[in-house]
């Protein structure tokens, strides 16, 4: 369960970000250097959460992306039409900051984008994420993802199945 307040907003200029430290330092260089220029160039979209008003608690990215049908388990793939590739929403990174890991964060981010991408008007058939490590895949398998039965870090959670707020 989240405890502290925190407000899940896209992100703008004036929050706070340079202060922000994960366990991952390409995760905070990326925040810090690289996602103004991303969302400039619209790759990709940035949602964060926010504590005491201004300072960057969390973060995570949403862009389109697809998925070759092939790759998904045979159980889900004979539910689909037979095109060669299905739409998926990416969240291509998420992190929370160590002064707020354990309080929920990371799970009130993951249920906002699967909110976010559920309430989309652009038809999605999944939410998937490329973990960076074994460590991240458990977290997203924690919460329900399905692994790619050929590649271990790739998972995803079908939007169907999502409870919209
Ligand atoms: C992974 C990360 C986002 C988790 O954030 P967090 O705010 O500490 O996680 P939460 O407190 O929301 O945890 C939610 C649930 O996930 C579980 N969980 C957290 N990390 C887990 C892990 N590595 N494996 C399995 N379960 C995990 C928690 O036990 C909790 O379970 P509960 O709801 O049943 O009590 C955070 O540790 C982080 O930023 N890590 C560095 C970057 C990273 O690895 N990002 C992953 C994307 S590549």
């Amino acid at each position: 369960m989240i405890r502290a307040p925190f407000q899940l907003v896209p992100l703008d200029s004036a929050q706070d970000r340079a202060a922000f430290r994960s366990d991952s330092e390409p995760l905070n260089r990326y925040l810090r250097e690289q996602v103004t220029q991303d969302i400039r160039r619209r790759v990709a979209a940035c949602f964060v959460a926010l504590a005491d008003g201004q300072r960057v608690a969390g973060y995570y990215t949403l862009a389109s992306a697809s998925l070759l049908l092939t790759d998904l388990p045979a159980s889900t793939g004979k539910k689909l039409p037979r095109y060669p590739t299905v739409p998926v929403v990416r969240m291509g990174r998420l992190a929370v900051d160590q002064a707020f890991k354990g309080q929920g964060l990371g799970g009130a981010l993951l249920a906002d984008a699967l909110d976010r991408a559920s309430r989309s008007e652009i038809a999605a058939f999944a939410l998937m994420v490329d973990a960076k490590d074994e460590a991240a895949a458990a977290f997203y398998r924690h919460h329900g993802f399905i692994v790619l039965p050929d590649s271990p870090l790739s998972l995803f959670l079908p939007l169907a199945t999502v409870q919209r707020s």
